[in-house]
Formats: structure tokens, sequence, C-alpha cells
């Protein structure tokens, strides 16, 4: 009778692994499936106006429903298969109750087991039933949690590219002590500096930069200049360590950036990226991200400064005014001053500002290159622009054309020497004065 168990369980036991071993699989397609359907929802939803503007409606509807209809067909072959379970695990163990009593009739007749004792198996056999359905029901919940749980361990298992510096004495590092104490270092030096976005073997690989070489003294202001797509926000991205140089060294005050405390680094710098992005909340919660403990007198600074001043007094509430998901209710340029106040309320020793005057008029640009001057006669600026108005003016300007240095100097040298900055110069001057002829018509 007990080998009757031994072999119901076994049985049992090799139907849950075997249908197990089917769905599996499909659990793991279906989480990717249902990435898809969150990010077509997610793509559409936050780019509303674009699938308006170009009347994508349907063709998106129709996307969205060929995804959702994928995922229902693996969903319905992965139920399916599972919808097995429950029916064969009651088969073999009915089967089994049907062999028992079949093996006990003829001991109950002779009198060796009594119809109680027969009873008896026949229950245990049903508890058992009960028991190892819901085994198999957990079974069924294990396999999508294990297929759940090994996509987000590949999320945890990813390293960052970035490692902590191994210097500690650099962790209480002070730029104002080591500006006083270290005469003639630049504030930030690129030696050889090459870089590529994939790190694959192919030797045919575009370098994003190539041999990159300048030194910016303390105090100082550069301006950087080229095409789209050559390499501008790369090079400052090397800077606060948002990346890694692939050979090369970058130093910030004398300092090899990878030694510093990434935290200490991140002060230093001041960076206002080419898009700007402002969370949920209000316009001074935003504007305290580089420091939560700013006084009040500071961030009115940082807000004149930006320009962002008329921003915040046209709203009633002021620096309390709400700012929703994707600030979308304020414009590209709004959004720009305030990130670039936002930067400013830290302090930094270094400021870097990729194509943030790109939404301001001429003369508000101007105002802002003046107010940041005033603001801390000490910090070193860098400008990354694609007007020829906004870098000007600095001490010294890049020239970039597809990830190389094809210039440096200030205005006036590099009029002279570089034949890509006087193309940009050119084109843009005569821009003006076609626009200026145009008006007086
Ligand atoms: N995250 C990335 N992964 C792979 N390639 C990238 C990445 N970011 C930029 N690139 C590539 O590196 C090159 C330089 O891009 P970068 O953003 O530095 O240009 P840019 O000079 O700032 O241009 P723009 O004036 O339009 O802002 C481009 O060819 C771009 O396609
Ligand atoms: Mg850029």
């Amino acid at each position: 009778m007990a080998f009757v168990f031994v072999v119901t369980t076994a049985a049992v036991s090799l139907a849950v692994y075997i249908i197990m071993s089917k769905t599996l699989p499909y659990f793991r397609t279906l989480q990717k499936k249902l990435d898809v359907i969150s990010r077509i929802t997610r793509e559409n939803i936050s780019g509303a106006r674009v699938v308006r503007a170009f009347s994508r409606g349907e063709r998106e509807e129709k996307r969205f429903l060929n995804a959702v209809e994928d995922y229902t067909e693996t969903a319905l072959n992965s139920a399916k298969i599972s919808a097995l379970l429950s029916p064969l695990t009651y088969i073999i163990v009915n089967l089994a109750i049907v062999v028992l009593i079949w093996l006990s009739g003829s001991r109950v007749e002779s009198g060796s087991l009594s119809q109680g004792e027969l009873i008896a198996l026949v229950n245990y056999m049903l508890q058992m039933l009960t028991a190892l359905l819901v085994v198999a029901n957990l079974f069924v919940i294990f396999t999508k949690a294990s297929a759940s749980a090994s996509r987000i361990n590949e999320v945890f298992e990813t390293q960052t590219s970035i490692e902590y510096g191994e210097n500690d004495e650099n962790n209480n590092w002070s730029f104002e002590k080591s500006m006083k104490t270290v005469n003639n270092t630049p504030a930030i030096e690129f030696e050889n500096v090459f870089f590529k976005y994939t790190k694959s073997s192919d030797e045919h690989e575009k370098y994003a930069l190539s041999d990159i070489s300048f030194r910016l003294m303390p105090a100082m202001t550069m301006g950087i200049i080229g095409a789209t797509g050559c390499g501008k926000s790369t090079l400052i991205s090397l800077i606060p360590r948002f990346y890694d140089a692939d050979s090369g060294k970058i130093s910030i005050m004398g300092c090899d950036v990878r030694d510093f405390d990434l935290k200490t680094l991140r002060r230093v710098i001041g960076v206002v990226p080419q898009k700007a992005s402002l969370v949920s909340g209000t316009i001074e919660e935003n504007l305290r991200w580089g420091n939560p403990a700013a006084s009040d007198d500071v961030i009115w600074k940082a807000v004149e400064t930006a320009q962002a001043y008329d921003i915040i007094k046209s709203k009633p509430d002021g620096l309390k005014a709400p700012v929703v998901q994707g600030a979308r209710n304020l414009s590209g340029g709004q959004k720009q001053r305030l990130t670039i106040a936002r930067a400013l309320v830290s302090e930094p020793e270094i400021l870097i500002l990729d194509d943030s005057a790109s939404a301001l008029d001429f003369a508000t640009d101007a105002a802002l290159r003046k107010s940041l001057k005033s603001f801390n006669p000490d910090m070193t600026q860098i400008i990354v622009s694609q007007r020829i108005s906004s870098v000007r003016h600095a001490d010294m300007i890049l020239v970039l054309d597809n990830g190389r240095i094809s210039g440096a100097g200030t205005h006036d040298q590099l009029l002279h020497s570089c034949e890509i900055y006087k193309e940009i110069y050119n084109s843009q001057t005569e821009e003006k004065e076609a626009k200026s002829g145009g008006d007086a018509v």
C-alpha cells in the first residue's frame, strides 16, 4: 500500500516538473513583452503632442494593439499548459485511489484489512491530493517570481564603469586650499584624451573624442564651439566623470579626476546639461538640489544671476510655485534659466554650461554672461555653444571638428588661424546682416 503512495508522489512531482519546465520560458518572454507594452504606453503618453502633430494616432494605436496581442498570445499559451496541472494531479491521485481499492478488495474479503482501515487510506490519499495541489500552485507562483527575479538581478548586477577614487586623502581635498597653494596649476587640464562610447574591440570604431589636449587656468572662461555631433557634450561629460576617458589624462587643479572622491568632484563642478530637466515639486525644491542647506540669499543671488528673477516674480507663489512632471508648465527658456540657477546654488568652483543659452534671446544671453562673471570672479567657466556671440568674449575658445580640436585661441586669433571658426563666424554674421536688412525693408 505504501508503494502506491510513493509512486503517486513521484508521478505528481514528475508532472509538476514537466509542466514547469515547459512554462518557464514563456514566463520569461512574457516579462519582456510586458516591457514592450509599457514602453509604447510611456512613449505615447509623454509624446502625445508629437503623435498628434504627425497624425500618428492610428498607427500608434495599431502598434500598441500588436504588442498587446503578442502578449496575449504568449499568455494564453502558457496558461494552457499551466491549466493542465490541476486535472493531471487529480487524474493521478484518483487512479491511485482506484488501485488502492482494487488491491485491498481481496484483503477486506479475507479479513486481513478492515473496511475502516481502507477508508482511512483513501482519506490519506485525498489529503495528500489537496497538499499536492497547493504545492503545484506554489510552483506556478515561484516560476513566475523566478523569471521576474532574474530580470531584476540583471539590473542589480550591472557594474558601473566609474570606480571610486582610491586615494582617500582627496576626500577632504579643498579646492580653495589648492587654489592658494598651487600656483600656476590649470583648473582643468586634458592631456591626449581619447574616448569612444561603445567599448567593442572593433578597431575601426569611431572615437567620439580624439587627442584632446588643453589647459584652462583658474578663473578663466573657455568657450567650446563646433557643429552638431562634433563631441562638445561628450568632452564636458568627461570632466565630472560621467564617463571615463579610454586613454589620456584629465586633471582638475593638478589632480587626476580618477583619484577624486566622486562626491567632492561633483560638488566642485556645477553642470548645466544641454537638456534642461527639472523634477516635479516646487521651484525652490529644484533649486536646492545642489545644496539643500543653501541660504535664501544664495538662492536669490543665483536666481538673479541666471536671469530667472522675472520668472519667479511673475508666479503668485514665488519660489514655492509648483513644477509639474517634466516641467511642462515652464517654457524652454524658463527651464534653461532655472537649471542654471540650480547649478549656481551649490556655488561651484567650475561651472559648465552646455548650450544653456540656446533658448535665450541675445540680450538675455549677454546679461547672463555678464552677471556670471560678477557672481564669483574666481569661478572657472566652460561655455558650450553654437553661437559665436556666446563664446567670443571667452579667454580661450576651442573649435571642435569631428571629435578633434581644430583650433584654440581667442576670438581674434581664431579668425586669422582657424578656417572652421572663420566659416562659422561668416555664416552667423551673414545671417545677422540678412536679418537686419530684412527688417529695414
Ligand atoms: N550616449 C551615447 N552613446 C553613443 N554615442 C553617443 C552618445 N552620445 C553621443 N554619441 C555620439 O557621439 C558624438 C558626439 O556627440 P555629442 O553629444 O558630444 O555632440 P555635440 O557636439 O554635443 O552636439 P550638439 O551640438 O548637437 O549638442 C555623436 O556622433 C553622437 O552620435
Ligand atoms: Mg551637445
